[in-house]
């Protein structure tokens, strides 16, 4: 008996959970009652970061956290407000840098109940995160601030890595096409590289179509017809734009999940803001971060959870209980307790 119960909690995977700044612990404790009612297999670590990280550590990133996410290697991060009074670098930045978290996913897909342009779209957008213009090489140049510019870095290892990891994910996910999007025609050094190592790594994964799209005629693609895509994988800025493009095209940033995953360890978070407007209310849309949630017990393993997830979340933003911010009239609870209700018996 002790044996067996020794051996459930070893199977039990811990997760630092950052609830956030904002509505980020209201959307956190929701998503926190919808996972143990769908019955995840997870052990909390509560950490702090962002305002209340300077309001309970001193730090808006303690090295409490970071020991945690470093042990852990799975991370659920509600939204973070950069502290008042300078100084303070980007935390989400901050991590991605300190964890290495070279893979942003993006998935989208059309959620009946959410107005959105279109009824069919099922897409994983795939940045690359650590390089590009973002690697933070920017001077000005010349006396006075006439003239400054910022320096766009692909590596090789970078492109290998990010192309490598679209093509698993799409294996993965049971998807059938990757595109890699650039603009190798003008930038013909650093997209070329990106282009031709991301051609090199597609010849391994034969089972996979792959073909390649430049960025501008991938963004008309996307408003027309959005449907011909299946995963997307770009470089840090062109994935910083079709991310939220690609998100607007099932109705907005609030119902987006996204991740950030590196080798050493994985955060996933929704991709809205701390919403201060409606912060305390109790009226937040709680689906982004439910997503997010998701698409961490399929990183865990507990993909069938996730899947019950997905379906609990997706069947209570068709019926009639949804939150302000998509027309509806119901509070954060009442939407959980729907999604909860609709979970698959
Ligand atoms: N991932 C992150 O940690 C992250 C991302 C973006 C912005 N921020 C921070 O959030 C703060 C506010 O940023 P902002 O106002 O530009 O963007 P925001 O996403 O917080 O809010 C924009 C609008 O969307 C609404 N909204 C956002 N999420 C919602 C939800 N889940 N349910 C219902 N309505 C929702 C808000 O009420 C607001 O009207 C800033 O401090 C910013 O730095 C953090």
């Amino acid at each position: 008996m002790t044996a067996n119960v020794e051996a459930k909690v070893e199977e039990t995977p811990k997760v630092t959970l950052i609830a956030g700044d904002g509505i980020g612990p209201e959307i956190t404790r929701a998503t926190q009652r919808l996972l143990a009612a769908a019955g995840a297999r997870v052990t909390w670590e509560e950490q702090v970061a962002g305002v209340t990280g300077v309001e309970r550590a001193g730090d808006p990133l303690p090295s409490a956290t970071i020991e945690s996410i470093a042990r852990n290697k799975v991370a659920l991060k509600g939204p973070l407000g950069t502290p008042i009074g300078g100084g303070f670098r980007s935390v989400n930045v901050a991590l991605r840098q300190h964890f290495d978290l070279y893979a942003n996913v993006r998935p989208v897909r059309t959620l009946v109940g959410v107005p959105s342009r279109y009824t069919d779209v099922d897409l994983i957008v795939v940045r690359e995160n650590t390089e590009d213009i973002y690697s933070g090489v920017e001077h000005y140049v010349g006396p006075g601030r006439n003239a400054a510019e910022s320096i766009a870095i692909i590596t090789r290892h970078g492109s290998e890595r990010i192309v490598a990891y679209a093509l698993e994910l799409a294996i993965a996910r049971g998807r059938k096409k990757v595109t890699l999007v650039h603009k190798a025609n003008i930038l013909k050094m650093s997209n070329g590289l990106f282009l031709d190592v991301g051609r090199e790594v597609a010849k391994r994964y034969p089972q996979i179509a792959f073909n390649d799209m430049i960025v501008d005629a991938t963004c008309m693609k996307l408003v027309t017809n959005p449907t011909q895509f299946d995963v997307i994988v770009t470089m840090n800025l062109f994935g910083d734009i079709l991310s939220d493009l690609t998100a607007g095209l099932v109705g907005g940033l609030g119902v987006a999940p996204g991740g950030n995953i590196g080798r050493e360890a994985a955060i996933f978070e929704a991709v809205h803001g701390t919403a201060p407007d409606i912060a305390g209310k109790g009226i937040a849309n709680p689906t982004a971060l439910m997503l997010s949630a998701a698409m961490m017990l399929d990183h865990l393993g507990q993909g069938s959870v996730a899947d019950a997830v997905r379906a609990g979340v997706t069947a209570a933003l068709a019926g009639p209980h949804r939150t302000g911010d998509l027309g509806g009239d119901a509070n954060t609870e009442r939407f959980t307790d729907a999604c909860i209700a609709a979970l698959p018996k």
